[in-house]
């Protein structure tokens, strides 16, 4: 036995599956998930020694490669200083004015501990905001494990959803409206319907949860349009996106401005930090100036706030993401024309530092058509890369990311791998 498969059959004993988040335990892939013991710029290494590139970046955080020197600087610094205060910090507002400047619709902001809490609060604030219940989100689109969000869509068209976990009352799947992504129609379908009774709709404005699927034109300004027409408020979860799609997630990209916005991920530089915000007048019913309740003891924690300032930092400095965009580029074109050499279906598309491969000839446009790939190629593929040093996330599903320091070298590293591993796909 390896000792990966050794720690992964002790974990099992003590936590579920193995893992602290599904993910991780390989389910889709098969094997033995590595247990990694260090993570330095781009590569990982488990505790076998063995080294990987690594395309997870802790599914998104880690865009200026693992442990940069800076940003270990400025933890360290803030730890030695106390772990956490349950008080302000003026880091906490330092942290809060960059994500105001940087991001066009931010008026205001509460920092949270994670994604979930962030997109969870913002449901809660847009219900107390408008006073109504029912909120529009799409399948395929995941924004955390908060009850109301684990619903998939109902058995008819319109129909209001039905919880995807145990545990989660069918009451309060039904106050979920599920619809498809990209789905203009059935958009403005909704809104014909319901348009009186609906609080907010939440969404991922480019998808990272059903593999990278990026929006068609004319679906986000729908969003838009049809949320003032009918007084619901749009809320981009950013978790992903933020940061990550570019300086100023896809809001800055679209030029479309949500009236509430959700991060998380880089933001805290591989430490707990969610956002959540938006429009003051909204941001303005929040406790303690408001009646929407939402709170957290390490909200804004003080060592979790400086990795996330000095990660804004650095990807601030010029020609951050032109470099981070070539690398995706770099990488995703380089697949595709090695697949095709292979006599592959594959295509592969990016933004920004975001990037998905699809075994399919063209990159998808909807969960179903994200599930329509060859799921064993893939499987394969996943595996070989990984045997050869390369960890690619363990789902058809998942996108990959890179950092800054996926230098060319990494990445002509990466390809000479790949090519081998297509050669060898059956
Ligand atoms: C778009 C999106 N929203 C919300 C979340 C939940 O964030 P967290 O895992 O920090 O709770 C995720 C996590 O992957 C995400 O990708």
């Amino acid at each position: 036995m390896t000792t990966n498969q050794a720690l992964f059959e002790r974990a099992c004993q003590s936590i579920p599956g193995g893992v602290n988040s599904p993910v991780r335990a390989f389910r889709s892939v098969g094997g033995t998930p590595r247990f990694i013991a260090k993570a330095k710029d781009a590569y990982l290494w488990d505790e076998e020694g063995k080294q990987y590139i690594d395309y997870l970046g802790s599914w998104g955080p880690a865009i200026v490669g693992h442990a940069h020197p800076e940003v270990v600087e400025a933890v360290q610094k803030a730890a030695e200083n106390g772990l956490s205060y349950g008080a302000p910090t003026k880091a906490e507002i330092e942290l809060a004015e960059c994500l105001i400047a940087r991001i066009p619709s931010l008026e205001e902001v509460r920092l949270t501990s994670s994604g979930t809490e962030a997109t969870m609060s913002a449901i809660r604030l847009a219900r107390g905001f408008t006073g109504r219940n029912k909120i529009i989100k799409f399948e395929g689109c995941y924004h955390g494990h908060s009850d109301g969000l684990l619903v998939k869509a109902g058995s008819g068209l319109l129909t209001f959803g039905n919880p995807t976990s145990a545990g989660v009352p069918a009451e309060f799947a039904q106050h979920t409206l599920v619809l498809s992504y990209n789905q203009i129609d059935d958009v403005k379908a909704a809104f014909a319907k319901y348009g009186s009774e609906i609080a907010c709709v939440i969404v991922e404005p480019i998808a990272g949860n059903m593999n990278l699927v990026k929006p068609i034109p004319g679906f986000l300004e729908t969003l838009k349009e049809q949320c003032q027409a009918h007084g619901a408020l749009l809320i981009f979860d950013e978790v992903m996106t933020g940061f990550r799609a570019g300086p100023q997630g896809v809001q800055g990209l679209t030029g479309i401005t949500p009236d509430l916005s959700t991060f998380a991920k880089v933001i805290g530089g591989g430490m707990p930090v969610g956002a959540f915000g938006g429009r003051r007048d909204i941001m303005q019913y929040v406790a303690p100036v408001g009646p929407v309740y939402q709170a957290g003891t390490l909200s804004g924690n003080p060592v979790a706030v400086a990795a996330g300032l000095k990660t804004l930092e650095i990807i601030a400095r010029p020609g951050f993401y032109e470099q981070l965009s070539r690398t995706a580029e770099m990488l995703t074109q380089g697949l595709t024309q090695l697949a095709k050499e292979a006599g592959i279906a594959f295509s592969a598309d990016y933004v920004g530092g975001m990037f998905g491969i699809y075994f399919r000839e063209t990159p998808p446009t909807t969960l179903e058509e994200a599930g329509d790939v060859n799921a064993d190629q893939f499987k394969q593929f996943f595996h070989l890369m990984l045997d050869a040093g390369v960890h690619l996330a363990p789902s058809s599903y998942e996108a990959g990311f890179v950092s800054a320091a996926h230098h060319d070298n990494i990445i002509n590293q990466t390809l000479e791998i790949a090519k081998v591993a297509f050669s060898q796909l059956t």
